[in-house]
This record gives structure tokens, sequence and C-alpha cells, in this order.
């Protein structure tokens, strides 16, 4: 396969055989026949790979994650219901009752609450960090318990780029992997597992759906973390599971255990499953990954350009702009492009900022982000309206905060709309 990633997501992840479908095939079902019962024990005891139940694994989610995984360069993958199941799954794959995680404060709100509030009642708690603290900083976060780190390659929604050598550097000197969530630049536009993160997540709902149409989660695995290295912290990698006749994961499926603990045990008991029809339908929508990037990115520099150039916006904040604070560290990590998602500061309060949304025609006010239509969406009174003044603060949401996410019609059509509403709502 090649090695560019806008070639992998059109021929990635399903190669047709001599006068096979062309496009992979659905296989909508929940159940898988066999002819003999001792077969069948030998697919529960993990000891033969095949299909058994769609809650635990299904032909079509696994081209899609095959997919996905050859564009992250992984070694394995696996498809959730939804983005929060891929970062639900991800940590509590490697973390129990009683341990610990370091995360970087401007993530998602909906990933900040299932770490802070609903991960902390099963007894896991959390060090949210500043992404841009300093290493004394982010080292005196760490604890003996500490499992995991996490951050997003671009945060939702104060496009902070992670510093992931940074961030990679004090996980690997603590023993521990460092998990991001990439779903905002995709694969398309950065690879992470090329600077040292362990896990990948994405929320497939956004970009690589990119339609409004699935919402779908993925987790991929670098296979680069040695788990049996650091035993002690990882019993659950690395000891005998007696829920699978003893299988010690790390030991007996090597590169693909982190995955295969995730599908056999979490899958199996939480049951966060995409439909496969889901999975058949973002799979198609990943064929055009590669340009849609492209052009959501060439959108997102032309009306961050013009929201700069306008005195009515208090400021703008867009990775991908010269001179933004982050932008030395996207041309670092993500040379080609960041992402198509812009947030600027709309002066005046709450009800001038909901007055500026609720003029424009074009642009949807829309909880989402990341697809082909734009959409826009006032992350303090929605999103992250949970958080109290601290944590919005720590998180790089203030309440001026619009989140605009270009689509890609066409960009003069976006800008139109803002000037239009900008006009209505603070005059000419
Ligand atoms: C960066 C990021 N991660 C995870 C999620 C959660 O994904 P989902 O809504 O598919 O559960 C979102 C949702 O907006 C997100 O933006």
């Amino acid at each position: 396969m090649s090695e560019h990633v806008d070639t992998i997501c059109v021929q990635g992840g399903y190669q047709p055989g001599n006068g096979e479908s062309r496009t992979p095939p659905i296989i909508q079902a929940t159940t898988f026949k066999y002819t003999s019962s001792e077969q069948m024990s030998r697919l529960f005891d993990l000891s033969e790979s095949g299909y058994f139940y769609t809650r635990l694994q299904n032909p079509t989610n696994d081209t899609v994650a095959a997919k996905i995984c050859e564009m992250e360069g992984g070694v394995a993958a696996m498809l959730t219901s939804s983005g929060q199941a891929a970062n639900f799954f991800a940590l509590f794959n490697i973390c129990n009752e009683g341990d610990h995680i370091v995360a970087s404060s401007a993530i998602y709100g909906g990933t900040f609450n299932l770490i802070n509030v609903t991960m902390r009642k099963m007894g896991i708690t959390c060090t949210f960090v500043n992404p841009d603290c300093s290493d004394e900083e982010l080292e005196a976060a760490f604890q003996p318990n500490t499992k995991a780190v996490f951050g997003e390659s671009i945060s939702n929604p104060a496009l902070i780029v992670l510093d992931f050598e940074k961030f990679a550097g004090a996980a690997h000197r603590h023993g521990v992997p460092l998990i991001v969530d990439n779903t905002f630049p995709t694969p398309i536009n950065c690879r992470p597992f090329e600077y040292g993160v362990d896990i990948v997540t994405h929320a497939t709902t956004k970009y690589m759906d990119g339609h409004g149409s699935c919402v779908g989660g993925a987790i991929v695995d670098s296979g680069n973390f040695d788990w049996m290295a650091h035993a002690n912290k990882f019993p659950g990698m690395c000891t005998p599971d007696d829920s699978y006749h003893g299988v010690t994961y790390a030991k007996d499926f090597g590169k693909a255990a982190f995955i295969t603990k995730a599908t056999a045990q979490l899958m199996r008991d939480f049951g966060s499953t995409p439909a496969p029809i889901n999975s058949w339908i973002m799979g198609m929508h990943l064929e055009s990954l590669g340009v849609r990037m492209q052009r959501h990115c060439e959108n997102a520099l032309k009306v961050a350009q013009f929201l700069q150039s306008d005195p009515r916006i208090s400021w703008v904040s867009f990775p991908g702009l010269p001179g933004d604070k982050y932008h030395a560290l996207a041309e670092k990590y993500m040379p080609n492009g960041t992402c198509g998602v812009i947030s600027f500061g709309v002066p005046g309060g709450r009800e001038k900022v909901a007055s500026f949304l609720d003029h424009l025609k074009m642009i949807s006010i829309a909880t989402h982000v990341a697809d082909a239509r734009s959409c826009t969406l006032y992350p303090a009174g929605t999103t992250h309206r949970q958080l109290t003044e601290q944590q919005l603060e720590e998180a790089g949401v203030g309440i001026d905060l619009v989140r605009l996410s270009c689509g890609i019609e066409n960009a003069d059509d976006i800008i139109a709309d803002l000037k239009q509403a900008l006009d209505t709502v603070f005059g000419e």
C-alpha cells in the first residue's frame, strides 16, 4: 500500500478478490454460524480467531477499523459506537480503581466530564495540567499510581496544539503510554505515532464521517508501548485473565494486546459496538477525507484571515494562521494543514454572542463540528456549560468564545454570512 495517507483513505482496509464486490460488503448480522461446538469453544477462549457475535467483533466494523489503522500507521484498531466510548475504553483498558491519569486540561468538554466526574466515581483520579505547562509542572503531576497520559492533538474548542514530544517524553519517563485524541487534524494532517504517541483515539463522528450521519469512534494502537517492561503497573495486560481461560494479553497477543483486551473485555462487558451499517457509511465517507480535509483547511485559513481583519472581532484562534500562538507547533506536527475549526471572540457578553449566532443564515447552529456543512456553537452556553468559570478558563473556553467549523462550501459564502450577521448585530 502507498505511503500517502490520502491514497490509503481511498484504498486501505479492503482489497476485493477476483469477482468480489468493489465496495466492502455490509455484514449486517448479529451472529455467525458454526457446525462444531468445539470450534465455538476455541473462539470463546480466544485460542482461534473468527467472528461469533457482533457485540465483540463484526467483519464490516473490522474492515473500516483496518483502514483507519493503516491511515494512522498503527498495528491494530477497533471501532466503537461513539468517540466517548473510544476515549473511555482507551483509558479504562489500563486504569483500574485506585489508579490515576495525567490529562491536558484543554480537551473536549464531554471527555473532561468523563474523566473528571464519571471515572472519578469509579475510583480513577486525574490531575489536569495546562498543555503549555513547563516540564517541571508536568513532572509534578505524576503519581506512583499514574497509568496513562491523555491529550488532544488539536483541542476542542480551544485549538491548542499538543506538544507531543513533551508529553510523550514525560509519559515514557514514568513508564506509561501517551493516549491522544486525534479527531481534529485526522491522520490526513497529523500522525501522532511519528512523535512518540502510543495510542490514538478518534470521534469518527467528526471529519471521518464528515456528513453528520454516523456517531462513532475508533482506537488505534501503535504497538510501540512495551507492557511487559512495566508489568507491575499493568497487571490487566501482563497477568492471566481468568475470564478468558487465563490468556495473558501482552504475552499471547504481542502487538495486538491492547486492542484484543479492549475487544475481549470491554466490548464484551459494555457493548459499545457500532452498527455495521454505520461503520460502512463512515467507511465510504472516509474515501473522500483527503480532499475534504484540504478544502476544510483552505476555507478555515481564508475565514480566519477575514475575522482577523474585522475590528468587531476581539481575537481569532486558528493554528493554521501565521502568528497564532500554536502555529509553530502546528508547522512541526501537521505541516500540511490543521483542521477547519476556528475559534474567535465576539465582544459584548452572552446576549450579543447569542444574537450574532441567531443572525447567521447559511452557517447553522449545531452541537457538532468538523463536518462538510459549516456550523457554529457557543461552547460556554452548551457543550461546556457544566464547567465552572475557573474550569472554563483552564479549558481555554472564555465566555466570548465562538467555535466555527468551516465546511467545504465556497469560502466566499461562509465569509459573506459572517459579515452580514456582524453588520446586523454591531452595525457596519
Ligand atoms: C475531540 C473530541 N473527542 C471526542 C468527542 C466525543 O465524540 P462522540 O460525540 O462521537 O461521542 C468529541 C465530540 O465532539 C470531540 O470533539
